[in-house]
């Protein structure tokens, strides 16, 4: 999976992509990332990227020419061609990232990300230049700098052979419409805070089972809206019924 990432901030993100699971990603060259500072393509003077809105009002607006100047440079591409791969506008006003949304973009081979800053980007990047547009939630950041992040994030652990265990995003919270189980490891008593027995007991049908009804039981307590998405066994769905009705008892 190979990440291009246009920004006014190159710099913000050095932290985050070269430690851990990202860091270590990218050295074994699973994911590769390429920061492209918008202001690289300005073709006047003073490299402006940012102007006021037309209109009136505050804040300043950021230029639709070097913005689509860089994604026709990184992506080889004459004015006016189709890219092949998604060019993606962070904005607030996209559709919302979720883990499905994750999913759907570790399948390509490489994904282009705007960020945009200030009061917003022109809207002809909007209209003729992004395939898409995402907001990683209900509320305004000052850029699309930390969404990038959260983006790329996201995705490399997708990605087949960044995480050492190819189950584990399986059981992760959201994969499958459901919040995952409760987590333990050692010492088995902490400050008198006992393991739930059934994980120290060996017995595996038994864990599973366990872990599946804390699952739907957590679910059901915090997210209650996930349930009608989630894909649930009949099993389950009597277990849901035992909680709804009050008649449940499982170990905490
Ligand atoms: C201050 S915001 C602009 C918000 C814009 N005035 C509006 O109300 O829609 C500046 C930039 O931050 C990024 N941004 C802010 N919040 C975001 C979010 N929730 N998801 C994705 N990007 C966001 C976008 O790239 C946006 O262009």
């Amino acid at each position: 999976m190979h990440f291009d990432i246009l920004t006014l901030f190159p710099d913000i993100f050095e932290g985050v992509f070269n430690e851990s699971i990202v860091k270590r990603a990218r050295e074994a060259g699973l994911v590769s990332i390429a920061l492209h500072n918008i202001r690289d393509y300005a073709t006047d003077k003073h490299r402006i990227t940012d102007d006021t809105p037309y209109g009136g009002g505050g804040g300043m607006i950021m230029k639709p020419e070097p913005i689509f100047r860089t994604v026709e440079a990184v992506l080889g591409l004459e004015e006016g061609q189709q890219p092949e791969v998604p060019v993606i506008l962070l904005s607030p006003q996209g559709r919302l990232f979720t883990q499905s949304v994750a999913r759907e973009l570790s399948k390509h081979r490489r994904l282009v990300l705007i960020c945009g800053h200030y009061e917003g980007v022109d809207e002809r990047v909007r209209q003729f230049l992004a395939t898409d547009e995402i907001s990683i939630g209900d509320y305004v950041l000052t850029g699309g700098e930390i969404p990038a992040m959260v983006i790329v994030d996201a995705v490399t652990r997708l990605v087949p052979g960044v995480l050492g265990d190819p189950g584990a995003t399986f059981e992760d919270s959201h994969a499958e419409g459901l919040l995952e189980y409760p987590h333990y490891t050692r010492p088995a008593v902490f400050r008198g805070w006992p393991v739930p027995e059934v994980l120290l007991s060996g017995h595996h049908a038994e864990i599973v089972r366990w872990r599946r009804q804390q699952a739907l039981r957590r679910t059901f307590e915090r997210r209650p809206d996930l349930l009608a998405k989630a894909r649930l066994s009949q099993a389950d769905r009597e277990f849901l019924q035992h909680l709804v009705e009050g008649e449940v008892t499982i170990c905490q």
